[in-house]
């Protein structure tokens, strides 16, 4: 009778201790070291909500006016009519031109225009198809219109940035160096095709595999 109670007692002071261990202080009551203790860094899975009430203020935007590393400035010209017409004036910041340059912007541009523009930069690509396509507004001609070819390299950055009549914005796509690539490549081939006006605002000669340098 004596051993049963002695085993009665140990199993309920185990059970006791058990239970007790659950209580365990999950947050300490004073952090030394916050940054350790609560991480700053981004992280997928966690919840975010109430990162400003812990003090810290994290977003994932770029702070407001820094220039990545390697990218291009800040376009300065509005999306108005002021801008439009300014932007011919504007010259191409790029002033190293490779033919890998030449190769990866005629990729792009058969990418996000063909479909519109043509492969042939003629303003007849598969969505137009001489009026037949399901694009009803006709793309302008990038090569062969003598009005188009009179206009900079500024004016085809501003209209991919911010899109011209039917034409949409191309600024989530492509970012600026591109977007100058783009209007760099349109300038090269209406070149190539001798060009049908001599009021073409850019002037240099680019042959492949050279380094040119342009004001
Ligand atoms: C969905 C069809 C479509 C696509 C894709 C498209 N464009 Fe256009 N683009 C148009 C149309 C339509 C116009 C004529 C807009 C107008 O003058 O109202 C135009 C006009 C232009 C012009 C003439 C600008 C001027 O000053 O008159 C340029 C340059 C141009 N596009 C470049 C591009 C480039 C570069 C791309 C690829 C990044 C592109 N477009 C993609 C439809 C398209």
């Amino acid at each position: 009778m004596k051993k049963l109670s002695i085993i009665t007692f140990c199993s309920l002071a185990v059970a006791m201790l058990v239970s007790c261990g659950e209580d365990v202080k999950r947050t300490p009551g004073t952090v030394y070291m916050p940054d350790m203790a609560y991480s700053r860094a981004y992280e997928t899975y966690a919840d975010h909500s109430n990162l400003a009430s812990a003090g810290i203020h994290y977003t994932n935007m770029p702070v407001a006016g820094t220039v990545a590393r390697g990218e291009e400035m800040p376009y300065h010209l509005q999306n108005d009519s002021a801008g439009y017409s300014a932007s011919n004036t504007i010259t191409n910041p790029l002033t190293v031109w490779s033919v890998a340059d030449s190769v990866e912007s005629e990729r792009m541009y058969l990418i996000n225009c063909a479909i519109c523009h043509g492969t042939a930069l003629n303003g007849n690509g598969p969505l137009y198809k001489d009026g037949a396509g399901p694009y009803a507004a006709k793309p302008a001609t990038l090569v062969g219109d003598p009005a188009i070819e009179a206009k900079g390299e500024g004016d085809y950055y501003h209209v991919q940035t911010y899109g011209k009549g039917q034409m949409g914005s191309y600024a989530s796509q492509l970012n600026r160096k591109q977007r100058w690539m783009i209007a760099r490549y349109i300038k090269q081939k209406q070149k190539k095709n001798g060009g049908t006006t001599a009021t073409a605002t850019t002037t240099d000669s680019t042959t492949a595999g050279s380094t040119m340098t342009k004001k």
